[in-house]
């Protein structure tokens, strides 16, 4: 059920804005490196100029001390700070795998990026909302390694059928939320329900209670698999799609099994 409306109501303007946030933060997360040294540049040099102004004015050349000492601390604050801002991007499940006998899954690796991209095919663009540019980028993203939270869910036989992650950043009302897709192999054979129960043992070792799961209304094997997986469907809202498209959404709450 794809609308193409401008978001009006107020969950619909939420969504907007976690996607905005998502790829502002996605930036930064390139990008801070660069942001941090181009602002301890920018204020040695403010300092330096500063200080020779002060000097020609015959004001205290020792405002240059108090002045680099601010730069450091404004300077470790922005560090802290993102650290703190970042912590969402991290991934929830530290780097753990599963194994189920059926399925096992795991952190992705650059050595899976190409079997990954086998995955991807018209059924998984189209359920994800991604458009020619949004695959194109999704497709260069993947066959760059960077593949941080994402797991790889493997058959029996080692088989890469798809993927499956669980992140606080994910376009939504509830949080952490999995996402995931099968290939062609692997669609249709239950593989759905196993890789989400697999993902809730991770949740649980990561001391996470519960995990969220939103799907399109009419995604009914995505709705089946949650709720096989012991999922309670919690709320429904609009969903925008990074193609601009806005389907209705139903959002399953799933409990993480106790030790
Ligand atoms: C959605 C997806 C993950 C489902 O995984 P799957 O393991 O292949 O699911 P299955 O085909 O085994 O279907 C699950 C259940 O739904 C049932 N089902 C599937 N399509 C159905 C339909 N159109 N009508 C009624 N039941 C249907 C299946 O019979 C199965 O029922 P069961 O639990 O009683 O056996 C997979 O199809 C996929 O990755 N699709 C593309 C990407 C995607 O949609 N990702 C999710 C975005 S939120």
């Amino acid at each position: 059920m794809i609308t193409r409306t401008t978001p009006t109501s107020w969950p619909e303007v939420r969504h907007q804005v976690a996607i905005r946030r998502a790829t502002v933060l996605a930036w930064w997360r390139g990008a801070k490196g660069e942001v941090i040294t181009l602002f301890v540049f920018v204020w040695l040099v403010a300092a330096t100029a500063f200080a020779s102004f002060a000097d020609r004015r015959d004001w205290e050349t020792s405002a240059i001390a108090p002045l680099a000492l601010g730069g450091v601390i404004a300077g470790a604050a922005i560090v802290a700070q993102a650290g703190y801002l970042l912590r969402p991007l991290r991934d929830p499940l530290g780097g753990r795998a599963v194994s189920t006998g059926e399925i096992s899954i795991r952190p992705a690796t650059p050595a899976d990026s190409e079997a990954i991209l086998a995955t991807i095919d018209d059924v998984v663009a189209s359920a994800n909302g991604w458009d020619d540019n949004v695959l194109q980028v999704v497709r260069k993203e993947i066959r760059s390694g960077g593949h941080r939270g994402e797991y790889v869910i493997e058959d029996h036989t080692g088989l890469v059928v798809g993927t499956i992650r669980l992140d606080y950043l994910s376009p939504g009302p509830h949080q952490p939320a999995i996402g995931l897709w099968l290939g062609e192999r692997g669609r249709g054979r239950g593989l759905a329900t196993k890789a989400l129960l697999a993902i809730l043992v991770l949740a649980a070792e990561a001391g996470l209670e519960r995990c969220y799961l939103g799907t399109d209304a009419d995604n009914i094997a995505m709705r089946r698999a949650a709720l096989a997986a012991g999922g309670d469907a919690i709320s429904t809202h609009p969903h925008l799609l990074p193609n601009g498209a806005t389907v209705s959404s139903v959002w399953f709450e799933l409990l993480a099994p106790k030790h």
